[in-house]
C-alpha cells in the first residue's frame, strides 16, 4: 500500500467533488439556526446532493471494519460532540456550537469538508475555540508542499492549538482521499516537525483537527459512532481537502459561500501566489 498520485484528469475529478461538498455547506448555512433540528439538515442536505448536484452522501451506510453502517448522509457534532454526530431530532439552541461535515462523491472522486457554525450569540469561549480551530487548520494547509513532511503539518496545528490552552484529538486524523473516502496517508493534527512521510505533488488528502476546550480524552457513545469529550468540554473541528501542487498547496473545497480567509492565510496567498 502506498499514497496514491493524481494526475491531470483526476485531480479535475478531485477539484469538482470538493467544490461540490463545499457548496452542501454553503447550502446549508441560511438554515442553520435555533429551532432547525440536525435531522432536518441532514434531509435538506440529502436531498441537494442527490437531486440538485448528482452526486452522493458518502456517510450513508458508510461501514468501515468494526462499524455498523452509518444511517445518515452528514455528520453533525453539537457542543462535547468531537466528531461523527449523527442527525437527530433535538433542535439546535442559542449558545450551541455546530460542526457540519459533508462528504460527497461525483463521478467517483470524493470531496469532504467541514465547518463550524454558532447558533445566535455564542459564549466568548466558544467563539475562540471555533476560530482558534479555524485558524489551526489554515497553520496546517499552510505547511503544505512538495518536499515538507506530514509531522511538520501535525507539529503546527499542536503547538498552536496547545499554546491557545487547548487540546487536540488523537485518535481520529486526517486522510488520503480519492476514489476512496479514506485513504493512505493518516494526517496526524500533532507531531514533530520533519517525521513521517514527505509530501510529493499529485497528493490528496483531508486535515481536519479536532481541538477540546478541556482534556483531549474521548468517549464512544453505544450508538458505535457518536464521539465526545470524555470531561465534557466543548470540541471544536474544521476540514478542508487540499491537493499538493509543485510550489504548495491548492484547496480543492472551497466556494463561493466560503468564510473569510483568516488575515494571515490572505498575506501568505499574496505573497506566494498558487500557480493557475
Ligand atoms: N467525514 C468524516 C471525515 O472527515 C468521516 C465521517 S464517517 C461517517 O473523515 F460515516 F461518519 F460519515
Ligand atoms: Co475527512
Ligand atoms: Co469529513
Amino acid at each position: 500500500m502506498s499514497i496514491s498520485i493524481k494526475t491531470g484528469e483526476q485531480i479535475d475529478g478531485m477539484r469538482l467533488a470538493g467544490r461540490l461538498a463545499s457548496e452542501v455547506l454553503d447550502y446549508l448555512t441560511p438554515h442553520v439556526k435555533a429551532g432547525v433540528t440536525t435531522e432536518e439538515l441532514d434531509r435538506l442536505a440529502h436531498d441537494y446532493i442527490v437531486n440538485v448536484q448528482g452526486a452522493i452522501p458518502a456517510p450513508l451506510n458508510y461501514a468501515p471494519p468494526g462499524y455498523k453502517p452509518y444511517p445518515k448522509s452528514i455528520c453533525t457534532s453539537i457542543n462535547h460532540v468531537i466528531c461523527h454526530g449523527i442527525p437527530n431530532e433535538r433542535p439546535l439552541k442559542n449558545g450551541d456550537i455546530l460542526n457540519i461535515d459533508v462528504t460527497i462523491i461525483k463521478n467517483g472522486w470524493h470531496g469532504d469538508t467541514s465547518r463550524m457554525f454558532i447558533i445566535g450569540e455564542g459564549s466568548i469561549q466558544a467563539k475562540r475555540l471555533c476560530q482558534i480551530t479555524y485558524e489551526a487548520m489554515w497553520r496546517g494547509i499552510l505547511k503544505v508542499k512538495p518536499g515538507a513532511r506530514l509531522g511538520d503539518i501535525g507539529h503546527t496545528i499542536q503547538v498552536f492549538a496547545e499554546n491557545a490552552g487547548y487540546s487536540v484529538v488523537r485518535e481520529f486524523c486526517g486522510h488520503g482521499i480519492g476514489t476512496k473516502f479514506h485513504e493512505e496517508p493518516q494526517v496526524l493534527h500533532y507531531g514533530r516537525p520533519g517525521t513521517m512521510e514527505e509530501l510529493q505533488p499529485g497528493m490528496t488528502f483531508t486535515i481536519e483537527p479536532m481541538i477540546n476546550a478541556g482534556r483531549r480524552e474521548i468517549r464512544e457513545m453505544p450508538d458505535g459512532w457518536t464521539i465526545v469529550t470524555k470531561d465534557r468540554s466543548l470540541s471544536a473541528q474544521w476540514e478542508h481537502t487540499v491537493l499538493v501542487t509543485e510550489t504548495g498547496f491548492e484547496v480543492l473545497t472551497m466556494s463561493a459561500g466560503y468564510p473569510p480567509l483568516p488575515d494571515f492565510v490572505k498575506e501568505a496567498l499574496a505573497a506566494n501566489p498558487p500557480a493557475s
